[in-house]
């Protein structure tokens, strides 16, 4: 069990990485005055999810996987790991929404210098959240986190250190209605997998 004192350093330590993605943030071209979603949840945690970048919804509420996507993901984690939303570390590779100029402002795939800008970020993020399990929520976050690796939904992988488990992104889930009854059980059967790896610390 982590002492009082070590999780309020780590609370710190998250604030101080905040602190600096603002002001590098604030200095860099297309990143200037665009809000910030940063990561949400207990330092340290055993699981941590990390998707690829916040949506319209996450960005007016500034939290993460709080739209349709995020919501589906979350309530079949709470199904599974019998567990609350708060009792997990949530975060994104990419920190801003990233957006095309149409008449209404619409989401695109972050760009490969938008990952790499994020990316230290990340790697500082997971290091005060000390994950025994990262679960990478789509190929965005698990090429960012396991660029050598195949990304094979359901199966480990060890990159960097730390155990992750791939899994479909629930906004692909979502627009593949077909497939949703048996793409929801692939993804319980990977859940299951991590909570187990949990249980068994
Ligand atoms: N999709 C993501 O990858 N992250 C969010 O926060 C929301 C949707």
């Amino acid at each position: 069990m982590p002492s009082h004192k070590d999780n309020l350093k780590k609370r710190a330590e998250l604030e101080g990485l905040l602190r600096s993605l603002r002001s590098a943030c604030a200095k860099t071209r297309g990143f200037k005055g665009a809000s910030i979603v940063f990561g949400e949840g207990p330092a340290p945690c055993g699981l941590m999810i990390i998707g690829e970048a916040p949506g319209r919804v996450e960005t007016r509420l500034a939290r993460p996987f709080v739209g349709r996507a995020g919501r589906f993901l979350i309530s079949v984690l709470k199904e599974v790991f019998e567990r609350e939303r708060e009792d997990f570390y949530i975060t994104n590779v990419v920190k801003v929404w990233p957006t095309v100029e149409t008449k209404r402002l619409k989401t695109r795939k972050p760009t490969k210098e938008e990952e790499g800008f994020f990316l230290p970020y990340l790697l500082k993020e997971i290091r005060i959240v000390e994950p025994q399990v990262v679960l990478a929520v789509g190929k965005t976050a698990f090429s960012n986190l396991a660029p050598d690796e195949d990304f094979t939904p359901g199966s480990w992988v060890s990159a960097g250190g730390r155990l992750i488990m791939p899994v479909y992104h629930p906004a692909y889930l979502l627009r593949r209605q077909k497939y949703l009854e048996e793409n929801t059980r692939e993804l319980k059967a990977a859940l299951r997998k991590v909570k187990a790896r949990l249980t068994a610390g």
